[in-house]
């Protein structure tokens, strides 16, 4: 990791408390088993959707904070992987500056932020979750800091995590999250994410095995997706869908039901990309490397008598999951069969994660 020293910020906070300091964490990027697809202002969901928390996909962000004599609006600067991001910079300054009605402590800050990804840069793993939501704790943490307060709310740090890049509200907790109004629920909302805490010891052990099938970045950006959901055909149909299948998931995860979970699982991952297909215009982000690895996975599946099942995101990757016990022959199914079918052979093992965690530097 290429961080600037802080040694320097350590005495400037020592100095002058209450006005400097320096905020640090760490993010795991999840994966959607019910998947949110369309959206309307300010980031709310079309649907309510529930995803796995990772562990080895992380973003670590550091931000180093000063309140400045003189300002009246944030001064940001941003580093990714040590070097200036311009895009990257306007984007996250641009959210800064919307949440100044929440945060305005920090409207007189100067805020230099580094960033970086445990995964490969440009693997195609999407880190908007994970950066998104590890930015959002470093904020809260500078503006508790600054106003002397102890402490945060993890629901506060969702909801503003949701206005950066709506999944990443869902990064703020491990495991398995709801983000999403559901019959199911009665605390559930539109706003934040819930943890969800029945679920079966079967699903404890749960790995994702991240099959790299394009490295570069996607055609179609999850916003442009998002947006033709507006008007799209089959909207209605597509928001039961997902309404129903976070109910029935609630059941599967209490009763560690594998095959039920697989079978809506891949269910939800082709009813993803079905909408893709038939938006206006319509597109497609899989490859025939993906196609290959869905069907391998199938036809393995049927064979082997083994639990292990594949979801995608709005990408051309496929996300082998499966349960801890069955590593062995998985992951020999993986190299024997699948690894051809993916860019230089590039594949990530993840598993079911612990969450956000505070670095202490
Ligand atoms: O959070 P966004 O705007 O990047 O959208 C993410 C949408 C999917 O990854 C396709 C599904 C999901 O629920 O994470």
């Amino acid at each position: 990791m290429s961080f600037i020293p802080m040694k320097n910020w350590y005495m400037m906070r020592e100095s002058q408390p209450g006005r400097a300091g320096l905020a640090s964490w760490s993010c795991p990027s999840n994966i959607a088993i019910v998947k949110y697809w369309g959206k309307r202002s300010p980031q709310l969901p079309m649907n309510p959707s529930i995803s796995l928390g990772l562990e080895k996909a992380r973003t670590h962000t550091q931000m180093a904070y000063e309140k400045r004599e003189g300002l009246s609006a944030p001064v940001i600067d941003f580093r990714f992987e040590g070097a200036p991001a311009p895009a990257f910079e306007s984007r996250i300054a641009a959210y800064i500056h919307g949440l100044l009605d929440r945060l305005p402590s920090l409207g007189s800050c100067h805020l230099s932020i580094q960033s970086s990804n445990s995964f490969p840069h440009s693997s195609g793993i999407a880190s908007s979750a994970s950066s998104m939501a590890a930015l959002a704790l470093c904020l809260l943490e500078a503006d508790a800091a600054l106003r002397g307060k102890e402490s945060f709310s993890m629901r506060e740090a969702s909801q503003l995590a949701r206005l950066g890049s709506g999944s990443a509200c869902r990064s703020i907790y491990p495991g398995f999250v709801l983000w999403g109004e559901s019959e199911a629920w009665p605390q559930s909302s539109n706003e934040f994410a819930l943890p969800l805490t029945e679920v079966h010891a079967d699903f404890a052990q749960i790995r994702d095995a991240i099959l790299v099938v394009e490295a570069g970045q996607k055609k179609v950006s999850s916003s442009a997706g998002h947006q033709l959901m507006e008007g799209h055909p089959y909207a209605a149909a597509r928001k039961q869908q997902a309404a129903e299948n976070a109910v029935r998931l609630k059941g599967i995860l209490q009763s560690g039901d594998w095959p039920a979970f697989i079978e809506l699982m891949e269910e939800e991952a082709l009813a993803l990309h079905a909408m893709m297909l038939s938006s206006r215009p319509g597109y497609l982000l899989f490859k025939a490397g993906s196609l290959a690895i869905m069907e391998l996975i199938r036809h393995f599946r049927k064979e082997s008598g083994l639990q292990l099942g594949f979801t995608l995101d709005a990408g051309a990757n496929v996300h082998l999951l499966y349960r801890g016990e069955e590593e062995g022959p998985v992951t020999s199914f993986i190299e024997r069969a699948l690894l051809l079918h993916c860019e230089e052979g590039q594949v990530i093992y993840d598993q079911l994660g612990q969450g956000p965690q505070q670095v202490k530097a």
